[in-house]
C-alpha cells in the first residue's frame, strides 16, 4: 500500500495520506538553522546544535507519536481544523504534504476554505518561514479565527526535559507589536534568544501554555481555541509558549497570505539590551524586515528552489527506471547533505541530546556529499582531523557547537582513524586540491600541536601498524565499524554501557573487518604518497598492506568465506565452527572489496557464500544465524533479539560494501539486484509493512529470522546514505573521480542496453553516454572523448566551462 506518490519534476514526495505508516519526516535548512518537519507538522527547530541551542519543545517516544510541532489551529463556526490535520485531527475534506528539497507544503481544505503553508529556511538565515494563505473556497463570507502555537524549549534540550526544579522558575518572554520574544536565561550568560512573529498586526495572544492549553487538554484542544479567544497571558516560569491570534475575514474567493517567522538572535556581551530588563530586539526587526511580504518570501524560495537546481544538476542520470533515477538525481543525494549537516545528532530516531557528530560517520557521510559543496567538506575534514590524537587514535564524536571531541560513548574504536584517508582521498579526486594535506591541523583541538594534514592520515594508517594482535591482525580496540562487537568487554552488569566499558585489556581480539578496510585504505594511502613523490613513505607503506593481505590468507579465511575476528581468548569468529554468528557481512565486503586472495578463488567463495548465508528479500542481513543467546564474550551484539539490528537485521549501510564486491568480479546482475532490494523508492509499494519514508534510507531493516522482516526503523541518519551513492554512483554505473579523471567502468545489469550520465567535474561537464550493444556486465571496448578514442578508461580532466561529450561502448 501507497501513502502518497514521487512527483519528479519538482523533486517532491507528495503525502496524501496523513496517517502514514510512522511520521514522515523532512529536513529544513542547509547550514546553521535547521528544522525537523513531519507530514503532521510535528517536529522542532534548532540552531547548529540539537541539544545545545533547541529553538522549540519537541517530544520524543511520546503518546501518540510525534508530539509537538508548529501548529495552527483553524476555527470555522464550530469547526476546528489544522492543515497539517494535526493536532486537531479533524477529517480534512483534502490533504496534501509535499516533502521538496529543503521545504515543505501543506494544502489541505475543509467547509470550504483552503489552507496551503510554505515552510522553509531561507539560505543563510537563521530564521525559518511558513507563508500561510487561507482561500475561501466557498460562496459565503468566511469569519475565520487563527492561532498559531509553538512551544520554547530553554535551550538547552537535555536540561529542558529533566531539570523542572529549576526551569519551571526561569521561563521569560516579552512581547512587543505582533512579535513574541523568548529571552529565558539572556539576564545570564546568554547572548542569544529566540522570536515567533508574524507581518500582521494581532487580535491577541498567548505565552505560558497552561493558559492556552487547560492543564488536563491535549495540543488537539485547546482551551483558548475551543472558547475562541486568547487570554493575552505573560509567562512567568512554567513552559513558556508562543501563540498569536489573528482574526480573518473572507469573501468568497478571498485569499490571504500571512507570513510566519521562527527566528533566533545573537548579540553582542554589550549590546544586549535596549533599556532595563527590554532585550535589544534590533537584530530581530531587520530580520524580520528582510521577509515581511510574500514577494520577498517567494524570492528567497526560488532562491533555494535555485540552489538545489545547481547542487542536483552536478550528477544525473538517465537509465530508463524512474525509480533509479529519482534515487542517483534527487533522494540520495538530498539525503546524503542531510547526514553531511546532522551526522547521527537529530532525526525522529535520534534525539538531538545523544551522539553529536561522529568521526567515523562524518568521513564516510562526505563521500556522499563532497561533490556538492566541496568547500564544506574541506572544512569538515578539517574539523574531524582536529579531534584526532598524535597516535592516530581518536575521539568517537565531537559536538557540532564546539568541535571539541567528547567522550560520550568511549574511544578506541580501531577502525576510526582509516575512515579518514576514506574522506581526503576521495575529496582530493573530486577537486584536485592537494593543497589540504599541507595545511596546519591541531591535534585533540590544540594549535599548539598542529601539524599538515598529511601527518593527521600518516598516524591513521601507523595507528593500524601499531596495534595489531597475536595473528598480526588488526587489534579491534573497543569495537570496529560494529559498535556492537564489544570482545573487550565482558559485561553481566545491566547497568553499564557496552560502548563504553572496556573490562579486558584490548591486545588479543582482532579485526577482518579492519584488516579489509586497512587494505583498502592502506592502498590509497600508497596510492597517495606516490602522488606526491613521497616513494619512500609509498614504499614502507606498501609493505604493511602486503603483511597484511598475508595475514588474512594465513589467518583471516575459513574455508568459504573470510573470517570476522578472533575473540579475547584467540576463538574465532565468523567461522563455520560457531553455533550461531557463523558468518558476517563486514568482513566479506571489505575483504572482498580489496581484493584478497581474488586469484585464489577467496573473493568469488566470499560473495556466493553471502548469497546463499546472508541474503534475503530485503537485502543482506549482517550476520547468521543470528544470536538467540547471549555471548558474554561477543558483548551488545548479542543482546538485540535475532534479526534485528547488528544481530541479524538488515544494516543497509553495510549493503553497499557488498554490491561493491560484486563489481570487483564483474556481477552486475547481483550488485544491482542488492541496490533494489533495499533502496527506498523501490519499496514504495510496500509502504505499509516498510513503514519508514519510501524516499529516504534507513539504517535497519529487520532481517529474515525478525519477527516482522521488512520492517524498518532509524530512517535519514545513517552512513546508508553515502555509501549507496557512492556505490550505484561509482561503481555499479561505474563513474569514479580519480586524481587524473574519470575513470569509466560500470557494471550493470546485463539486461541493460545502457544509461546517460552527465557529470560536473573538476568545472566542465561531462556527457556521458554508455551503450551496452552486446549485453555484457562488465567490460569496455572504446571509449570515445568528443569524437576521439581514448587508450584507456580513464577520461581525462577536460577543457573548464565546457560541455564535454564521453561515448563508451561496452562489450
Ligand atoms: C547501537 C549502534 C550505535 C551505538 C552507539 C548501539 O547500541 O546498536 O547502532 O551505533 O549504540 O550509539
Ligand atoms: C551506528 C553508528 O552510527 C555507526 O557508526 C556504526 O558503524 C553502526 N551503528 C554499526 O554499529
Amino acid at each position: 500500500m501507497k501513502y502518497g506518490h514521487f512527483d519528479d519534476t519538482n523533486r517532491e514526495y507528495v503525502i496524501t495520506n496523513p496517517k502514514t505508516p510512522y511520521p514522515w519526516i523532512n529536513y529544513l535548512g542547509n547550514e546553521d538553522f535547521f528544522s525537523l518537519t513531519s507530514n503532521t507538522g510535528g517536529g522542532y527547530t534548532f540552531y547548529k546544535d540539537a541539544k545545545f541551542r533547541r529553538l522549540t519543545r519537541y517530544r520524543y517516544n511520546n503518546v501518540p507519536v510525534d508530539n509537538g510541532g508548529k501548529y495552527f489551529y483553524i476555527k470555522d463556526g464550530d469547526t476546528t481544523w489544522s492543515p497539517g490535520w494535526k493536532p486537531v485531527k479533524t477529517e480534512l475534506d483534502s490533504y496534501e504534504c509535499r516533502h521538496g528539497m529543503s521545504y515543505t507544503k501543506f494544502k489541505s481544505s475543509k467547509n470550504g476554505v483552503e489552507a496551503q503553508i510554505l515552510q522553509f529556511i531561507p539560505l543563510g538565515f537563521w530564521g525559518e518561514i511558513q507563508k500561510v494563505s487561507l482561500k475561501n473556497t466557498s460562496s459565503e463570507t468566511k469569519k475565520l479565527k487563527l492561532f498559531s502555537f509553538i512551544e520554547w524549549c530553554l535551550w538547552n534540550a537535555e536540561d529542558d526535559m529533566t531539570n523542572f526544579q529549576r526551569n519551571f522558575s526561569t521561563g521569560e518572554v516579552e512581547i512587543e507589536d505582533s512579535t513574541i520574544y523568548h529571552k529565558t536565561e539572556f539576564k545570564e550568560r546568554r547572548n542569544h534568544y529566540a522570536f515567533y512573529s508574524v507581518n500582521t498586526s494581532i487580535d491577541g495572544y498567548d505565552t505560558d501554555r497552561e493558559s492556552f492549553l487547560g492543564l488536563y487538554n491535549d495540543f488537539d484542544s485547546p482551551d483558548v481555541v475551543n472558547d475562541g479567544a486568547p487570554k493575552n497571558t505573560i509567562a512567568h516560569g512554567w513552559s513558556p509558549i508562543a501563540s498569536h491570534y489573528v482574526e480573518i475575514e473572507l469573501k468568497p474567493g478571498e485569499q490571504r497570505d500571512l507570513i510566519f517567522m521562527l527566528g533566533y538572535v545573537e548579540v553582542e556581551k554589550d549590546d544586549k539590551w535596549e533599556s532595563k530588563a527590554v532585550i535589544n530586539k534590533k537584530p530581530a526587526k531587520a530580520m524580520l524586515a528582510k521577509f515581511d511580504t510574500v514577494e520577498k518570501v517567494d524570492v528567497a524560495y526560488n532562491d533555494l528552489r535555485a540552489y538545489w537546481d545547481r547542487l542536483l544538476g552536478k550528477i544525473n542520470i538517465d537509465s530508463g527506471d524512474d525509480r533509479l533515477d529519482r534515487m542517483v538525481n534527487i533522494w540520495n543525494q538530498y539525503q546524503c547533505m542531510v547526514t553531511f549537516n546532522m551526522s547521527r545528532s537529530a532525526s525522529f530516531f535520534e534525539s538531538g541530546i545523544g551522539r553529536g557528530m561522529g568521526f567515523r560517520d562524518s568521513n564516510q557521510d562526505l563521500i556522499g556529499f563532497v561533490h556538492q559543496i566541496p568547500e564544506r567538506a574541506r572544512e569538515r575534514i578539517f574539523d574531524i582531523a582536529s579531534t584526532q590524537f598524535e597516535d592516530g587514535s581518536c575521539y568517537h564524536q565531537y559536538q557540532p557547537l564546539t568541535k571539541k571531541g567528547n567522550s560520550a560513548v568511549g574511544g578506541d574504536f580501531n577502525d576510526d582513524p582509516l575512515w579518514l584517508i576514506l574522506s581526503t582521498t576521495e575529496y582530493i579526486k573530486e577537486t584536485g586540491d592537494f593543497s589540504l594535506l599541507d595545511e596546519m591541523v591541531p591535534f585533540d583541538n590544540d594549535v599548539s600541536r598542529a601539524k599538515p594534514h598529511f601527518e593527521h592520515l600518516k598516524a591513521s594508517f601507523y595507528h593500524v601498524v601499531n596495534n595489531l594482535g597475536p595473528h598480526n591482525l588488526p587489534l579491534i580496540g573497543r569495537a570496529d565499524w560494529n559498535d556492537c562487537l564489544n570482545l573487550n568487554c565482558f559485561s553481566d552488569n545491566p547497568n553499564e554501557s557496552f560502548q563504553t566499558t572496556g573490562n579486558k585489556k584490548g591486545n588479543t581480539a582482532e579485526s577482518l573487518m579492519i584488516a579489509g578496510l586497512f587494505v583498502v585504505y592502506g592502498k590509497e594511502y600508497v596510492k597517495l604518497c606516490k602522488r606526491i613523490d613521497n616513494d619512500k613513505e609509498a614504499e614502507e607503506a606498501q609493505k604493511h598492506v602486503e603483511n597484511m593481505i598475508e595475514a588474512v590468507k594465513v589467518h583471516g579465511w575459513d574455508g568459504d568465506w573470510y573470517l570476522r575476528a578472533y575473540d579475547f581468548f584467540g576463538n574465532k569468529i565468523g567461522s563455520n565452527e560457531n553455533e550461531e554468528g557463523k558468518i558476517f557481512i563486514e568482513s566479506q565486503g571489505w575483504c572482498t572489496m580489496a581484493e584478497i586472495g581474488k586469484k585464489e578463488g577467496m573473493v568469488e567463495k566470499s560473495l556466493n557464500a553471502v548469497k546463499k548465508h546472508l541474503d534475503c528479500d530485503y537485502g543482506i542481513v549482517l550476520n547468521s544465524p543470528a544470536f538467540t543467546k547471549y555471548h558474554i564474550e561477543y558483548g551488545e551484539i548479542s543482546t538485540y533479539p535475532a534479526g534485528y539490528k547488528e544481530n541479524g537485521g538488515i544494516f543497509c549501510h553495510n549493503n553497499p560494501w557488498i554490491m561493491i564486491g560484486e563489481t570487483v568480479l564483474g556481477r552486475g546482475d547481483q550488485a544491482y539486484e542488492y541496490y533494489t532490494k533495499i533502496a527506498p523508492s523501490f519499496l514504495e509499494d510496500i509502504s505499509e509493512l516498510h513503514k519508514v519514508e519510501p524516499y529516504v534510507y534507513c539504517q535497519m531493516i529487520a532481517g529474515k529470522e525478525a519477527f516482522k522482516p521488512g520492517e524498518a526503523k532509524n530512517s535519514w541518519l545513517s552512513g546508508t546514505a553515502s555509501w549507496n551513492f557512492f556505490a550505484i554512483t561509482q561503481y555499479i554505473l561505474g563513474v569514479k573521480t580519480d586524481y587524473d579523471g574519470l575513470v569509466i567502468d560500470p557494471c550493470i545489469p546485463s539486461k541493460w542496453d545502457g544509461f546517460k550520465m552527465q557529470r560536473e567535474f573538476r568545472g566542465a561537464k561531462y556527457n556521458i553516454e554508455v551503450q551496452n550493444p552486446d549485453h555484457v556486465s562488465k567490460g569496455i571496448k572504446t571509449i570515445f572523448v568528443n569524437g576521439s578514442e581514448i587508450e584507456s578508461k580513464v577520461v581525462p580532466i577536460l577543457e573548464k566551462g565546457k560541455e564535454h561529450s564521453v561515448k563508451v561502448i561496452m562489450g
